[in-house]
């Protein structure tokens, strides 16, 4: 027996009952990033490692532990690039923006990417993948704390129209490049006596990315981190303006937000302004985001503020289904054709029948191969039509088809079914 495969281990299909689900978040997404002035964006799955290495930081765990990444096939001259595939889609967009020159147009120019895959050697566990989805905004070249709020109230009627329950958005401010630094000695000298007892990621932390102190998820580590000192009180005057606002635009656009002063992100590349929404019930994380004034002039742009979000689409599923809504349904065939007998002739007559309808546009189904009456109206059933057409001897000769409406609540004489003529049958169904 030859071997049988499965999907790798945190690669999920999406097959076509979950569509519906796909459909609505992406159809949803889509109208409420494009009623804000977000335009689609699509960048390619592979990037030179260099492109997310200088974004996302040395020190963050998706540099460090969770790139797909490999030496392409050597160019003429023997040259071996280093490649990985998109484990975030904020980089990709950036060196984008920056490649064409986007930095000339009327500013900010606002994207939003759909159901981009992302790849990431995470341990699989519910809602956590090696290859998951997002939908993404980013807008470039604005530092008003207006297009902060907007992002933010963007996705927060996302969820609304939805139809989520009990969703709420955490904001914080990380500060700049300017009051960072000082904050960062204050963190460590607070850690710095308490290191020892800390686990061992952390005492990697405290050299390499002191912010993760703070992101830490061992239990032994939780009350260090309550106790930490909060970048909220050593945010520098303009940081300090700059949320200020935000939290005041947030009010305009009537979105309830929670401060977490403790809220810091998994990336490198944010500043100020962090987000991030959670069912209030199990707490998952549904999107990222936050702004990064500085991660075009990492990948050789012009300075250029920026700020975005990343929404898991699977994390949004999940929680769509935990609360009970069901997506719109799909719409099922118009008419199911049957054939009464399998001659030849009749066998024409239903796939003539089957062409005619499809190309005036009505969803219509058949039976393949050689079912029996029974197992053909089976098959009508299952399929949801809502007309069964029988096609036979004698509707063949009279040049008609008997139509049985399917609807359940149908009377008896209906449903023994009425024979419309072949030329007025379109009109029918339509
Ligand atoms: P992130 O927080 O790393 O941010 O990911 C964004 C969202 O993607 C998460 O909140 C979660 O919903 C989903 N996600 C992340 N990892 C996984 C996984 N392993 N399995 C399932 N879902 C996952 C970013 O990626 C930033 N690029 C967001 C951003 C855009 N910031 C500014 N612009």
């Amino acid at each position: 027996m030859p071997e049988q495969y499965r999907a790798l281990q945190g690669f999920k299909d999406i097959l076509p009952d979950e569509r519906p689900y796909w459909r609505f978040v992406e159809n949803t997404a889509a109208e409420v990033a494009q009623l804000y002035g977000y335009r689609r964006i699509e960048t390619p799955l592979l990037e030179e490692t260099a492109v997310f290495r200088r974004t996302s930081g040395e020190g963050t765990d998706i540099v460090e532990k969770e790139m797909y990444s490999f030496e392409d096939r050597p160019d003429k001259d023997g040259h071996r690039q280093s490649l990985t595939m998109r484990p975030e889609g904020t980089a990709g967009v950036v060196r984008a923006y920056i490649e064409h020159g986007m930095f000339k147009l009327p500013q900010p120019v606002k994207f939003y990417y759909m159901s981009e895959p992302m790849f990431r050697h995470d341990k699989p566990q519910a809602g956590r993948y090696r290859e998951h989805h997002q939908f993404g905004c980013e807008a470039l070249g604005e530092s008003d704390p207006t297009i902060d709020a907007e992002m933010i109230g963007l996705l927060y009627q996302v969820y609304r129209q939805l139809g989520l329950k009990h969703i709420r958005v955490h904001i914080n401010s990380i500060g700049d490049r300017n009051c960072r630094p000082q904050y960062l000695e204050i963190l460590k000298d607070y850690y710095r006596p308490l290191l020892n007892d800390c686990c061992q990621d952390c005492k990697i932390r405290f050299y390499k990315n002191p912010l993760r102190l703070l992101d830490c998820k061992e239990p032994q580590d939780q009350p260090k981190i309550a106790r930490a000192p909060k970048i909220a009180d050593y945010l520098c005057e303009p940081c300090n303006k700059h949320f200020t606002a935000v939290k005041r635009y947030l009010d305009l656009y009537g979105v309830p937000y929670a401060l977490a002063p403790l809220l810091v992100r998994g990336l490198d590349y944010y500043t100020r302004t962090v987000f991030e929404f959670t069912s209030e019930i199990d707490k998952v994380a549904l999107n990222g985001g936050g702004r990064y004034d500085g991660l075009a002039e990492i990948l050789g742009g012009p300075p250029t503020p920026g700020i975005g979000f990343g929404a898991g689409i699977e994390r949004i599923i999940l929680e769509l289904k935990r609360q009970g809504i069901q997506p719109p349904a799909e719409p099922h065939s118009r008419a199911f054709v049957v054939a009464l007998n399998k001659t030849p002739e009749i066998k024409n007559a239903v796939l003539q029948l089957v062409a005619d309808l499809r190309h005036a546009d009505i969803k219509t189904d058949m039976s393949y191969g050689d079912r029996s009456f029974k197992a053909q109206m089976k098959q009508v059933q299952a399929s949801g039509a809502d007309y069964a057409l029988l096609l036979g001897e004698d509707e063949l000769a009279n040049d008609v088809v008997t139509v049985k409406n399917q609807h359940p609540e149908i009377s008896e004489s209906e449903q023994r079914g009425v024979q419309v003529k072949r030329s007025e049958l379109i009109a029918y169904l339509k």
